[in-house]
């Protein structure tokens, strides 16, 4: 269901002409993102293009020095967004000493999860986590680190979800788990990665970016048309890419 300011705004994520500026660089120029609610996108661009900076910007983690953002209609530093969002961050990391129970108990306490224990059941099931439950986070694996970060960013089912290359650090298994679980959502995504098969099998649509600048928007099946008919679409993007340098 959509909550009023949604049913007016039918854009869950919208961040209108931002810059960021670190130092002398320009880490993004001008952006405007609009993405209407349920839709699901991949944001590409080659390393150093601006996507974690644009994903830490859509959920307050930082400021833009201009522009506006809203997540749900809301603006993206209150609580009515903050409660609207799950947020994968590049190389998250749990709490190392806490167990994975402990720290799926507790992301899950603090966004008041009904029927805790039954989401942690299936989390861990479906991410094949069971061995690891009494294990510190300190101990376990990078990719069961991953899984467990997956696992903290969604408990909540949040309406709108950001992820930062969720699949890094996974073994195939586990990309495919992470792939379906996040396939059974009924939410809006954003989720930056290097890895075409996400953006296949999980997205509608595409936001290429290159140089902190959107460069190509469109239905993920558009992307195929700009190439010959046997050309793989990473040699489509790529070439995308490399006109922009
Ligand atoms: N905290 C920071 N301080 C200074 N520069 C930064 C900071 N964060 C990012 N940058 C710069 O901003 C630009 C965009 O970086 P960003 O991490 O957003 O790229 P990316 O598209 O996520 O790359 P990758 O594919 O390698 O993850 C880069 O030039 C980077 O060096
Ligand atoms: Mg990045």
């Amino acid at each position: 269901m959509l909550t009023a300011p949604e049913i007016l705004d039918h854009s869950c994520v919208r961040a209108m002409n931002i810059t960021k500026t670190f130092g002398q660089t320009r880490a993004i120029n001008g952006l405007t993102v609009d993405i209407s609610c349920g839709n699901r996108v991949a944001l590409l661009g080659p390393n150093g293009a601006g996507k974690s900076t644009v994903l830490k910007l859509l959920v307050g983690l930082m400021k833009p020095d201009f522009g506006d953002i809203t997540l749900g209609g809301y603006p993206v530093d209150s609580m009515e967004a903050k409660k609207l969002l799950g947020y994968l961050p590049e190389d998250a990391t749990p709490y190392i000493s806490l167990t994975v129970k402990e720290n799926l108990q507790y992301v899950g306490a603090i966004r008041g999860v009904q029927d805790l224990e039954s989401r942690i059941d299936y989390l861990v099931s479906e991410l094949g986590l069971q061995d690891f439950l009494s294990t510190k986070i300190l101990k376990v694996s990078r990719g069961t680190r991953q899984k467990v970060s997956v696992a903290m960013s969604i408990i909540h089912q949040p309406r709108i979800v950001l992820m930062d290359e969720p699949l890094n650090y996974l073994d195939i298994p586990s990309q495919e788990n992470v792939i379906q679980i996040l396939s059974r959502m009924n939410s809006t995504f954003l989720i930056s990665t290097h890895i075409m098969s996400i953006a296949e099998r999980l997205t509608d649509d595409v936001i290429i970016m290159a140089r902190g600048q959107e460069i190509w928007k469109g239905k993920r099946n558009e992307l195929r048309n700009l190439g010959q008919s046997d050309e793989p679409v990473e040699a489509i993007i790529s070439r995308m890419m490399k006109n922009v340098r």
